[in-house]
């Protein structure tokens, strides 16, 4: 039996389909548990550009409830107050408006394609309101194929870090849990699963700079299921495998290209370089959803560049002079050299390579 303390649905749906999405505001996590009710597509595009909503399968959630939001005032079914062509146009345009929200995870475009499949998919004899009711479908739909996906990726992931034996280190980074997607998570999934078999890992979350995913959100999820954990800086990752205090290192994914290289929260690449001078193996947990066949490597990823008050004054007071230039990437790329395995919902690949990924998924 799962120990999982549910206090706080991240993303959810109320009503019929002209209902409305209600999302949990990660920006105010840990100290404030706090919700936002998205009514309309704009809502959802601002919680996702905000980091409202964030980690790469549940923007693609978000967004498909939003396309569902484009309809809402659009009458019932005794009563339709527009044409099923300008529904359709309606749904379409909030298509092409929240793919613009954010750029890296392309969780996020292939929830929309899905999205887009329907509204193609009808006619113009459909009544408007029933393209709404199929739009709701759909996005629950992708919801709950998300999480029995993040229940697979655990199973998968417990059996091979498994391996490792009970009480072995593993460090973490970024945010990949029940915050991050439809289910318990990617990477934090095969942590919570090896806890739920016994075999107590002891996990380091980086704390993430400069948004502290790690440190606001991972930390806390852990906490509630109870693993024990240990909050680091990202610059003591190193000293922390070098010490012998982990001997593995897991985290999700935002984009991987069709050769394995892959896209991460910003620091993931230094991780895996660190990872590979101390010979701890680096996975990376994700759905297939995350990959992108449609690229030969990590270089075609569109990597996101933030404002720079995140990295001069995260979380209140200056912590830089004023007007110094800043580089502010969210995500690097870390090449699938230094991938020891992809754990996804259909099983493991490895090692990482182009052929491997392009048999995965043909399957
Ligand atoms: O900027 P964020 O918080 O959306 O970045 C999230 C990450 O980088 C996660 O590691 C990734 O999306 C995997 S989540 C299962």
């Amino acid at each position: 039996m799962s120990n999982q303390t549910t206090v706080v649905a991240p993303i959810s749906w109320t009503g019929g389909s002209d209902g409305f999405l209600t999302l949990l505001d990660q920006t105010k996590l840990p100290t404030e548990i706090a919700y936002l009710n998205c009514d309309q597509v704009d809502h959802v595009f601002d919680a996702i550009q905000r980091l409202s909503v964030r980690g790469a399968p549940a923007i693609g959630i978000a967004a498909a409830y939003g396309v569902v939001l484009a309809l809402r005032d659009q009458g019932d079914d005794d009563n339709p107050l527009v044409s099923i062509e300008v529904a359709k146009q309606a749904a379409s345009s909030a298509c092409d408006h929240l793919a613009e929200s954010r750029p890296t995870a392309v969780n996020l475009f292939w929830a929309l394609d899905q999205m887009r499949k329907v509204i193609g998919a009808t006619d113009d004899q459909t009544p408007p309101v029933q393209l709404r009711k199929r739009l709701l479908t759909e996005a629950k739909k992708i919801h709950e194929a998300d999480q029995a996906q993040c229940a697979a990726i655990g199973r998968y992931g417990a059996e091979l870090l498994g391996q490792l034996g009970a009480g072995a280190g593993i460090i973490t980074h970024c945010n990949t849990g029940a915050l991050a997607t439809g289910g318990d998570g990617t990477a934090l999934s095969v942590l919570f699963a090896l806890h739920e078999a016994g075999l107590a890992p002891k996990v380091f979350a980086d704390e993430t700079r400069p948004l502290l995913q790690g440190a606001r959100l991972t930390a806390w999820e852990l906490q509630q299921r109870g693993l024990e954990s240990t909050l680091i800086c990202d610059s003591m990752a190193a000293l922390v495998l070098n010490e012998g205090k982990a001997q593995a290192v897991i985290v999700g994914a935002d984009r991987i290209a069709s050769n394995g290289d892959t896209a991460n929260k910003i620091g993931t690449y230094g991780l895996a370089v660190a990872a590979r001078y101390h010979q701890a193996p680096f996975y990376v947990a994700a759905p297939t959803t995350t990959f992108d066949m449609t690229i030969a490597t990590g270089e075609e990823i569109p990597i996101e560049q933030r404002k720079a008050d995140e990295v001069t004054k995260g979380f209140g007071s200056s912590t830089a002079p004023e007007e110094i230039e800043v580089y502010n990437p969210a995500f690097d790329v870390t090449p699938a050299e230094l991938i020891t395995a992809i754990i996804t919902e259909r099983g493991v690949i490895k090692p990482v390579n182009s052929e491997n990924l392009a048999k995965l998924v043909a399957e």
